[in-house]
């Protein structure tokens, strides 16, 4: 039987703009995706700020006022439409103009920031992650300006540029300027969709804590003849330490990690049970030859509601052609751990600190620098802005939303629940395999589509329900 939900659809004049406007509005993205804006890299600090400028201006041609703000790092664009009157309620919708360095360039099919259209898909850095998201809102705002002269809801566009190195400077962004953003509800779009055509809302998100440990041994390079069995290695330090973060279940090792990892419970398993996922496809779309992880839990589960410890980047020695007999004077591995519901960074990094402490070999130095973190998120699915994007996303697919958790993170969500104390929306329009933060990243042209449509049914919904 069909329910209310199942009869929305998208309404004439909105799906009639987008498609008159269709080629345009791919043009513009592609301007976006030519900017090579990679947070993590200082030379191009020119483009960060060039990609600033550009959001800034394309939220002004829809119809918003638009200002960047410096920060400490890559600056911040908000946009504002606030007609819509003391009523009617106030939208944050939050985004990234950053993108992840595109090395290595040489698996590239085509160059990372010239968007090349292949068998429906757009590629290039950035495509998914986010800013072929984030403009869905810049033009789905555009949209209802156009063609009704007004939004159902006042609101306000974040779009930031530092989520890919952690948004070290987004949280005091907010705090100090938490009048201005404001909000009865925050949206972001900068997820996936658990499947090609089955729209999803996100229900939990992992956080972070990223370290560095540096080991150092002797001031040089030695001999590993004259010096090898006296002096103690730092790169077999790095890895005996590294050894002893899990036992032989896959379980962390180190002490207290787990003390407040909260147990979903057998309703939440049960509804991660009861999704189409297919493991066999998840393992080959990695190419591993087999799957792994904590014993007693699903692959959806480790993703989901287990934490990780993982190294991220090792360094020492000689690395090069043939052999080298060397005992290298330092090693280095970046390791984050993945955390979740209610985990806290800040904890996780004494505890690590601890634990690299207790198990250093003595005979060589550890560092251990914290890079950064953010918190773990989980939603409370009821509500009218759940209610409202499960019709916007049935109207826009024809087929009503699954709910599912993350394995990423994106930094600010919990500051958002936290400073502004208002809930957030994650309605993200990415698919599997879309290679984010990987050579060759996509965004499916049919979500991107879609993806309009839904946000701008987000909109009508949201202000409808005033
Ligand atoms: N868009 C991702 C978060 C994400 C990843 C959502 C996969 C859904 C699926 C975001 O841009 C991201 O990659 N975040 C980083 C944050 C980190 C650098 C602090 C991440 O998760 O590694
Ligand atoms: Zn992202």
């Amino acid at each position: 039987m069909l329910t209310a939900t199942n009869e929305i659809t998208v309404p004439t004049d909105l799906d009639r703009f987008f498609t008159d406007n269709e080629a345009r509005i791919r043009d513009e993205l592609f301007e976006l995706l030519r900017i090579p804006s990679v947070s993590a890299r200082s030379e191009h600090n020119a483009d960060t700020t060039r990609a600033a400028e550009w959001v800034a201006a394309s939220m002004r041609a829809a119809g918003l006022q638009a200002t960047v703000h410096r920060t400490p790092g890559h600056p911040v664009v908000v946009g504002e439409w606030r007609g819509a009157g003391a009523n009617a309620p106030t939208v944050l919708a939050y985004g990234h103009y950053d993108v992840q360095p595109a090395e290595p360039l040489d698996l590239w099919t085509s160059p990372p920031f010239e968007p090349t259209v292949r068998s429906g898909k757009i590629f290039a850095r950035g495509s998914v992650d986010d800013k072929g998201q984030l403009f869905l809102h810049v033009k789905a705002v555009e949209a209802l300006l156009r063609t009704r002269g007004t939004l159902p809801v006042n609101l306000v566009l974040l779009v930031e540029g530092e989520e890919e190195v952690g948004s070290e400077h987004l949280s005091d962004f907010v705090e100090s300027n938490a009048k201005l953003l404001r909000a009865d509800a925050v949206v972001i779009s900068d997820s996936a969709m658990f499947a090609p055509g089955l729209p999803s809302l996100l229900s939990s998100l992992r956080g972070l804590a990223y370290f560095q440990i540096d080991v150092q041994g002797p001031t040089t390079d030695l001999h590993s003849g004259s010096y090898g069995g006296a002096v103690i290695n730092p790169a077999m330090a790095l890895a005996r330490i590294l050894a002893t973060m899990h036992d032989g279940s896959g379980r962390i090792a180190i002490d207290g990690f787990y003390d407040r990892v909260l147990d979903w419970g057998e309703k939440a398993r049960e509804e991660i049970r009861d999704l189409p996922f297919d493991e066999e496809r998840f393992r080959e779309e990695t190419g591993t030859p087999a799957l792994g992880g904590e014993a007693g839990f699903s692959t959806l589960e480790r993703l989901w509601m287990r934490p990780t410890c993982e190294i991220n980047g090792l360094l020492s020695g000689y690395t090069g052609e043939g052999a080298k007999t060397v005992l290298p004077s330092k090693a280095m591995a970046k390791v984050s751990c993945r955390l979740v519901p209610d985990q806290d960074p800040q904890q996780i990094e004494q505890l690590m600190r601890a634990h690299v402490e207790r198990f250093a070999p003595k005979g060589i130095t550890v560092t251990v620098t914290h890079l950064h973190g953010g918190r773990p998120w989980r939603a409370n699915l009821d509500g009218p802005l759940f209610d409202a994007a499960r019709r916007a996303l049935t109207a826009a697919f024809g087929r009503e939303p699954v709910i599912t958790g993350e394995g990423g993170s994106i930094p600010v969500v919990g500051d958002f629940q936290r400073i502004l104390g208002a809930p957030v929306l994650l309605m993200g329009f990415g698919l599997p395999g879309e290679n984010a933060h990987a050579p060759n990243e996509w965004m499916s042209e049919e979500s991107f589509t879609r993806g309009l449509r839904a946000v701008a049914m987000l909109y009508q919904e949201l202000g409808a329900k005033s």
